[in-house]
């Protein structure tokens, strides 16, 4: 059938076929068919939705569109994590150590923050010297000699979710159940993952903005992953206010330091148990996810994550002291104290309201060529549920030197919803998913 067929077929809502959808992918890796052809066929997509027999055929043809990495002599199957993306979501710098301190090899392939969400590969570059760029063989030797590698994807795996995925990010294709269906799973697939423990966010911060879009894209993930031999599960959880108690770059990483050191904040410690106890669990070490979670609060209590975290620091070019002496990250020149302007309890902030905000620091793209400042950041002293007096700082902003601050305060404050009555406080984990 010709691609304009094809084209029409999904415009008018029809089934394509699996030899539709893997000839249209494999002539768009490979040049034949023009971007704005696959833009069409994106919306169309976005706006008539995939069948599940669709979504795995585009996986398929996503995932065959490059080289799969095969990890052969590890002591347990390769398992991986994915979140859906959130404002201060720094859990794999904390987890990946943590789980392949037991012995479970983590390959995490990462991505890079844009609009108003952070990425991981961002963060772990605000490690002086950290290489996130790594070659295929770099990636595979670090997992079959560490256990873990974080780094980005690179032109081997997965190459037609990279074209696509930027495609996607300037035609507003980005939410669509299928397409992230068949990207995330297409690159975890290629990277040689066979487990993998989902977050998927669920808030004004996330993709997903209800528990029903959450539950569909869960579902679609574990079908799909299934169907590929995937091993999948995982948890729906809350985006509505920033994880944790930093957002930025080198202040995340500073987070994830206090996650391994013992002495987090009570949400991101506690994700950070529940995914990596999962993982546990999905590899064969813990019996239960239960007794996955203790091994991971052993884990963090007797030091084991943070010195595998600095194997991973320095195998990847990275200044290593840092684990021991984050003020060797880079620190903001200013600061900036964002005051209550009225007495009492936090009722949201709003997570993507201070990740736009952040972005236009500097902390953050607004296109995918942009530079991101690490030193950028916001410090939460209160979250949501906090009893505050007017006057009272809610949170500091760390400033770079390069972006005018300007109009971010009055931004920053409409993040901000204080009222009268102490609001309900809802658990960072919604409910757990698996097949
Ligand atoms: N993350 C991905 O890797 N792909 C998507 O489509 C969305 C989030």
């Amino acid at each position: 059938m010709h691609r304009l067929q094809v084209l029409e077929k999904k415009r008018d809502g029809r089934e394509l076929s699996d030899e539709e959808i893997r000839k249209f992918i494999q002539d768009y890796t490979v040049g034949l068919i023009p971007d704005y052809q696959a833009a069409a066929l994106l919306m169309a997509i976005y706006l008539r939705g995939m069948t599940p027999a669709e979504t795995l055929a585009l996986t398929r043809a996503m995932l065959d569109s490059g080289e799969r990495v095969v990890f052969e002599g590890l002591p347990y199957a390769p398992v991986d994590k994915h979140s859906t993306g959130g404002v201060g979501d720094k859990i794999t710098l904390s987890l990946v150590p943590l789980v392949a301190s037991f012995g479970v090899p983590v390959p995490m392939l990462s991505g890079r923050g844009l609009g108003h969400s952070g990425g991981t590969l961002d963060k772990l570059e605000s490690i002086p010297g950290f290489r996130v760029q790594l070659t295929l063989e770099e990636y595979k030797r670090q997992v079959e000699r560490l256990g873990a590698v974080i780094m980005g994807q690179t032109a081997e795996l997965a190459p037609a979710d990279r074209k696509l995925y930027a495609l996607r990010d300037v035609t507003a294709t980005v939410p669509s159940v299928p397409l992230i269906t068949a990207s995330i799973l297409s690159k975890k697939a290629a990277g040689g993952a066979r487990a993998l423990v989902l977050d998927v966010k669920v808030g004004s911060g996330a993709f997903m903005q209800t528990l029903v879009e959450a539950r569909r894209l869960a579902r679609s993930l574990l079908e799909v992953g299934g169907e590929l031999g995937l091993k999948v599960s995982g948890f729906i959880t809350r985006m509505e206010e920033p994880l944790g108690r930093f957002v930025g770059h080198a202040l995340e990483v500073r987070e994830a330091l206090d996650i391994l050191h013992g002495r987090g904040p009570q949400d991101t410690t506690e994700l950070t148990e529940m995914l990596g106890g999962e993982m546990l669990r999905l590899a064969g070490v813990a019996a239960s996810f239960e007794e996955g979670r203790r091994k991971i609060q052993a884990a963090i209590a007797d030091g084991r994550g943070l010195e595998k975290l600095r194997r991973i620091i320095e195998a990847q070019g990275g200044d290593a002291r840092v684990v021991d002496e984050p003020q060797r990250l880079p620190a903001a020149v200013e600061h900036l104290e964002l005051k209550s302007p009225a007495e009492g309890w936090i009722q949201a902030i709003d997570a993507r309201r201070v990740g736009l905000a952040l972005a236009r620091l500097g902390a953050g793209r607004l296109k995918v060529e942009d530079c991101v400042d690490p030193r950028v950041g916001l410090e939460m002293r209160h979250k949501v549920g906090a009893r505050v007096t007017p006057g009272e700082v809610l949170a500091v902003v760390h400033l770079g030197k390069w972006r005018d601050p300007s109009g971010v305060e009055s931004l920053l404050r409409a993040a901000y919803r204080i009222g009268p009555a102490p609001p309900a406080v809802e658990p960072v984990v919604v409910e757990r998913i698996s097949p």
